[in-house]
């Protein structure tokens, strides 16, 4: 029971790494407001997890891009708890494409995401943070955030942005007890690593030290250290969970 007492937010709960940390914070007893952006996409498996693990799970549902939802959703959180311990900015879009074809869409649609949104959202987040003088933000970057990829141009660049404002809120924060960090996943078995097709799926494996892709579970195992009291003095670390992978 890592995480008893603790109220998180996580962003992107309905499928893939969020849902695994969602289930994880149960477990570990965190109250939680698990975000999604479809209407009632949450509402029974929050009710499901509640009951199995004992905790209060509340789905708050909006598109992280929609900056007056995200207002409305710490305002609820504000006057519901008064108290926000952890912040995962999980949520995140991948867009594939060779240079020659990134075009304006593609790089607002991943900025707005990955980028504008987790600012937004740590924002407001430590608002709350600063008032109890402690708190952890974990942020998902990627892998490809700091080594590169060939044809992920504007998602790497998204990535590495995550990993430099991890760095540099952590250097910010650091008075206020409000530690940063990041997960770097690899390659994780979920529908965006999917995405990307059989053929280079095969090839991507290949790749992996580990000779399997990672499991949603073993990000989510990182983002309870990180938001645990066991990770008290651990902040702007981007930590690496690719079972070896070698980009
Ligand atoms: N899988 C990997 O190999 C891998 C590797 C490195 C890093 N990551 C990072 O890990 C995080 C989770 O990835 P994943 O593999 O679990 O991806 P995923 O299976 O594609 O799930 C993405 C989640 O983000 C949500 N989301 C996307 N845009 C949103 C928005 N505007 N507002 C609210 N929610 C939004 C999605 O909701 P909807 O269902 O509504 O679309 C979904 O819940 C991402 O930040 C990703 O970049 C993943």
């Amino acid at each position: 029971m890592l995480l008893r007492g603790k109220t998180a937010l996580i962003t992107g709960c309905n499928r893939g790494i969020g849902r695994a940390i969602l289930e994880k914070y149960a477990e570990h007893g965190a109250v939680i407001y698990a975000n999604a952006r479809c209407p009632h996409s949450l509402d029974v498996l929050a009710g499901e997890l509640g009951e199995k693990y004992n905790t209060e799970i509340i789905p708050v549902y909006f598109n992280v891009t929609d900056k007056e939802a995200v207002k409305q959703c710490y305002l609820r959180i504000r006057q519901e708890r008064n108290q926000l311990d952890v912040l995962v900015n999980n949520a995140g879009i991948m867009r594939d494409a060779l240079i020659g074809m990134v075009d304006d869409k593609i790089i607002e649609d991943v900025f707005s995401v990955n980028v504008y949104a987790v600012i937004t959202m740590i924002q407001y987040a430590v608002r709350i943070m600063s008032r109890q003088n402690k708190g952890s933000i974990i942020n998902l970057a990627s892998i490809v955030g700091e080594m590169g990829n060939p044809g992920q141009t504007v998602y790497a660049a998204s990535k590495g942005a995550v990993i430099a404002l991890t760095k540099t809120l952590a250097k910010e924060l650091c008075s206020r007890h409000i530690r940063v960090n990041a997960i770097a996943p690899g390659m994780i078995d979920t529908d965006m690593f999917r995405s990307i097709g059989e053929a280079r799926m095969k090839e991507s494996i290949a790749r992996i030290g580990y000779g399997r892709l990672g499991y949603p579970d073993e990000i989510a195992d990182a983002a309870v250290f990180l938001a645990s009291d066991m990770a008290a003095y651990i902040t702007g670390q981007i930590v690496g969970v690719n079972g070896s992978t070698i980009i």
